[in-house]
């Protein structure tokens, strides 16, 4: 199976898992587009649902599914999302596709987070994926100096501009010892917006599709 195939069995199990009924969220990248897909098809069965990008509200909304904004929802039952790596506690990283900060925010308004992905995304150590962070523009050489301080080599993301109007900075060669520190010393950073680590709030469910059909993991 390939890495595609994989996503879409992990998106499918994550359908499972969703409560009857409110709001859900839902997060961005090419395993949620399974997800969103399929959605779809039980768009009946739920009210509508939260999106943490322009291009998963645009997909959303292309298949009839009612966006709702986070504001008028009040707290959501359940966030379902990818990641690009996750160690065995579920702390993530994300943002490769650049959503990091409105996905940050749907988990932290969310009392689930159920995270879809393939398995090549388990990793021992956080890090060989390079680390995105959300900097406001004029503080991106400031972030770029702090961020080289901490032992990283941050690397702008070329044309790209995020759904908030900011810039990110990839953050490549760390090795990810302790997340939760370096979350939190990277959002003391002024002009860093959202770091992509997801480790105070981990995801709570870990879905992998893998070749023998699809794994759960907890912490
Ligand atoms: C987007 C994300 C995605 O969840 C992450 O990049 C995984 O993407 P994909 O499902 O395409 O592998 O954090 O900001």
């Amino acid at each position: 199976m390939n890495a595609d195939e994989l996503k879409r069995q992990a998106a499918l199990a994550a359908i499972e898992l969703l409560p009857s009924g409110g709001v859900i969220g839902v997060g961005t990248g090419s395993t949620v587009n399974h997800f969103i897909d399929a959605l779809a098809a039980i768009k009946g069965r739920f009210e509508g649902a939260v999106s943490s990008s322009e291009a998963s509200t645009e997909r959303m909304k292309k298949l009839g599914i009612p966006v709702l904004d986070l504001n008028a929802t009040g707290g959501l039952e359940v966030y379902v999302d990818g990641a690009d790596e996750s160690n065995r506690q579920l702390h993530l990283i994300k943002g490769g596709g650049g959503a990091l900060t409105r996905e940050k925010i749907v988990a932290a308004a969310s009392k689930q987070f159920i995270c879809i992905a393939d398995e090549s995304k388990l990793v021992d150590v956080l890090g060989k994926f390079p680390l995105p962070v959300e900097v406001i523009p004029m503080a991106r050489s400031y972030v770029a100096r702090e961020l080289t301080a901490l032992g990283g080599n941050p690397v702008l993301r070329e044309r790209f501009v995020t759904d908030n109007g900011n810039v990110i900075l990839d953050v490549h060669g760390l090795e990810i010892m302790e997340p939760m520190k370096l979350e939190t010393q990277i959002n003391q950073i002024a002009g860093v917006v959202t770091v992509g680590l997801f480790a105070h709030r981990p995801a709570d469910v870990l879905i992998l599709g893998t070749a023998d059909g699809p794994r759960t993991i907890e912490p």
